[in-house]
């Protein structure tokens, strides 16, 4: 076959819903546009476990202090899986981390920010994990399968994490009013980086067009952004909780909401390596890596040992 009917088979292939397997030819860009969506993805993964750490020993109580844990090793098995998922493109792992020690690759804008109360840990499941949970849902009807598989694993833990946060949140609301306070002033801290999860404009999104007609992305950044809106702000109302958004108008026919203007510049600029805590975290992560080498060699020539006793 040649190149161009190669490309309408695929074509073919992605309209009638078909998914894509590893050994399936695929065009060199939509294995590059994948591979840099999947591995940022799951450095996100990997990322988000940091804000969340910083709270493992300020718990208010054990129960806290338990599903606290179990989310953020919920987050490091997401990672894990991503990075498989992008290795069934023909990526190295080393390479993927590399690209994100050396800020290269990029992670969610969002873990750049502080989490300076415990209603931020809250915050980050109910709004954090809600906009995900939104993306993620979508990304099942991705048209790469091992990436659309993974997201059906990914969104059940999701849906706890976005549970447990929102709890979280709801019980602060119910205590003291320095306590309502507290989840009242996370939420006005982390409302627009949440919705900046979704990206930038579909106007300028870069992998629009192609991510759409090859069916990486079933929906676009707006409209996923639309749905995380209409889903939260009945949550917050719910909670006597004010959405830090004076233009934020409700059109009841539509059960739909209009929003104000989202800060791209702050946006562009935190993904550019200048959010509050950009560098502690790649810093973090570095460390992490470089601590866990020991750990690698270990396993490889365990494994390596096996093999050869396998193969004698
Ligand atoms: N943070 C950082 N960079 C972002 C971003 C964000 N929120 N949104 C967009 N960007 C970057 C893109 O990576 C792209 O840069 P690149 O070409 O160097 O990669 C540029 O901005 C232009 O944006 P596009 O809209 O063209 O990029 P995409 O088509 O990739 O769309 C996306 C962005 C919607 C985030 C898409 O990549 C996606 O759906 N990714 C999979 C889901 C994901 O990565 N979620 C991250 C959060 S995971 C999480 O929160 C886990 C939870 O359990 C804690």
């Amino acid at each position: 076959m040649t190149e161009e009917q190669r490309l309408e088979e695929f074509q073919r292939k992605i309209d009638s819903g078909e998914k894509i397997e590893p050994k399936d030819w695929m065009p060199e860009s939509y294995r590059k546009n994948l591979i840099r969506m999947i591995s940022q993805h799951a450095h996100s993964e990997i990322v988000g476990m940091l804000p969340e750490g910083n709270w493992i020993t300020r718990a208010p109580s054990l129960r806290r202090k338990l599903i606290l844990l179990a989310k953020i090793q919920d987050e490091a098995g997401h990672g894990l899986y991503l990075y498989s998922a992008a290795e069934t493109l023909g990526a190295s792992r080393e390479e993927l981390l590399e690209n994100l020690h050396t800020g290269k690759a990029k992670y969610s804008s969002i873990f750049n920010y502080p989490t300076l109360t415990w209603a931020d840990i809250g915050a980050i499941g109910w709004l954090v994990d809600g906009a995900a949970m939104v993306n993620q849902v979508s990304l099942i009807k991705t048209s790469y399968g091992p990436y659309s598989r993974a997201m059906v694993r990914i969104c059940k833990e999701e849906a706890f994490h976005n549970r447990q946060g929102y709890e979280i949140i709801a019980e602060l609301c119910n205590g003291t009013p320095e306590q309502k306070q507290m989840a009242q002033d996370a939420l006005d801290r982390w409302w627009w980086p949440a919705i900046q999860m979704f990206g930038p404009e579909d106007t300028k999104s870069t992998h629009f067009e192609e991510s759409m007609k090859w069916k990486i992305k079933a929906e676009s950044n707006e409209s996923l952004r639309q749905k995380f809106i209409n889903m939260t702000v009945p949550q917050a109302e719910a909670r006597g909780l004010k959405i830090p958004d004076p233009n934020l108008v409700f059109y009841p026919e539509t059960k739909t909401y209009t929003y104000g203007e989202v800060d791209w510049n702050e946006f562009f600029n935190v993904i550019q390596g200048n959010g509050p805590m950009n560098k502690q975290r790649v810093r973090a992560r570095k460390k992490a890596h470089d601590d866990g080498k020991w750990v690698r060699e270990a396993a490889t020539a365990y494994a390596k040992k096996k093999s050869k006793q396998s193969a004698a």
